[in-house]
């Protein structure tokens, strides 16, 4: 009988040990700044989890947004919330959510602090013995092992990519409109926008400080922070190929 109790006895002494362990180990790693502690309520209470992951964790419904902050900017981010149906269309529809001015803020204090983690997300993609790369999706922005020689080619290449991904909001093909215009035709058009503006600067103008001239029947919704992300390099490579667009 002695044997069975102090068996029982240690058992539970380890069941609570692992408790505790398991307890400490999912705390938040590192205190947050009170507005992002805010934002995460916001985040719980309209259910964003329900449809999104952040490093992975949630609903698979909608994408991982944990680096959308970094990616998008705020400005984006805050137009996004307002209207998500504007975006993306032919994909699903985010709902619009009818958040107040002070929410929106601290949810964006949220995503910057989630985005500020420094945990190497997303992961590596994992290599199956006996099977090829797996394909990552939207190709990642420091692949320059792979990038085209030719100016106007690697333009085309950072069209499609992070950081900007141009492609989102604007088509190449004639009069499709997402977001942006279409840029076909971009290369004539460019030089008749601004009276006096030569279409490259109308070009630099549009990426860097979009807001300076807003095509007529558009939002102002691009970013505007692009500069802050694009390399100079980048940005010379991608006005190149919008010069190529006839
Ligand atoms: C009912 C499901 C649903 C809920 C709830 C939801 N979203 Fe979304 N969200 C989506 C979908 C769908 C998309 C667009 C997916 C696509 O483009 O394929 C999206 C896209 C996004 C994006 C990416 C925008 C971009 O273009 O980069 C962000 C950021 C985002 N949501 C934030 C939020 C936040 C913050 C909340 C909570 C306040 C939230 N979402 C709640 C479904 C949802
Ligand atoms: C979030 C969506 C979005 C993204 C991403 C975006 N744009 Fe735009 N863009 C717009 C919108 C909306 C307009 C029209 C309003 C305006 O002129 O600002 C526009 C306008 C333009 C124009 C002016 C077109 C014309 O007919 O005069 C150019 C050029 C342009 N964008 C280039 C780019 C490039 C290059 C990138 C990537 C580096 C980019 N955009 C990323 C939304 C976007």
């Amino acid at each position: 009988m002695r044997g069975t109790q102090v068996f029982f006895v240690a058992c539970l002494a380890i069941s609570a040990a692992l408790l505790l362990a398991v307890g400490v180990s999912t705390m938040p790693p590192r205190s947050m700044p009170a507005a992002a502690a805010a934002g995460a309520a916001v985040w719980r209470a309209y259910r964003c989890e329900g449809c999104h992951t952040l490093f992975g964790q949630g609903g698979a419904y909608a994408p991982d947004i944990t680096r959308s902050y970094g990616q998008r900017g705020p400005d984006y981010l805050r137009e996004f919330l307002v209207n998500p149906s504007a975006f993306h269309p032919g994909a699903r529809v985010m709902p619009a959510l009818g958040l107040t001015r002070t929410e929106t803020d601290h949810l964006l204090a949220f995503l910057q602090w989630v985005d500020g983690q420094n945990t190497g997300w997303p992961p590596r993609p994992l290599r199956v013995a006996g099977g090829a790369d797996t394909e990552v999706s939207v190709a990642s922005a420091d692949t320059t092992a792979s990038l085209p020689a030719e100016p106007a080619a690697r333009g085309e290449y950072w069209f499609k990519r992070p950081p900007a991904i141009c492609a989102t909001c604007h088509a190449l093909t004639p009069n499709t409109v997402i977001v942006g215009p279409s840029l076909a035709g971009i290369a004539s058009r460019a030089a008749d926008r601004v009276p006096g503006m030569a279409a490259e600067a109308y070009l630099r103008e549009s990426i860097l400080n979009p807001g300076a001239f807003v095509v007529p029947g558009f939002p102002d919704a691009m970013q505007k922070n692009l500069g802050e992300h694009l390399s100079a390099e980048q940005i010379n490579d991608i006005i190149a190929f919008l010069l190529t667009l006839e």
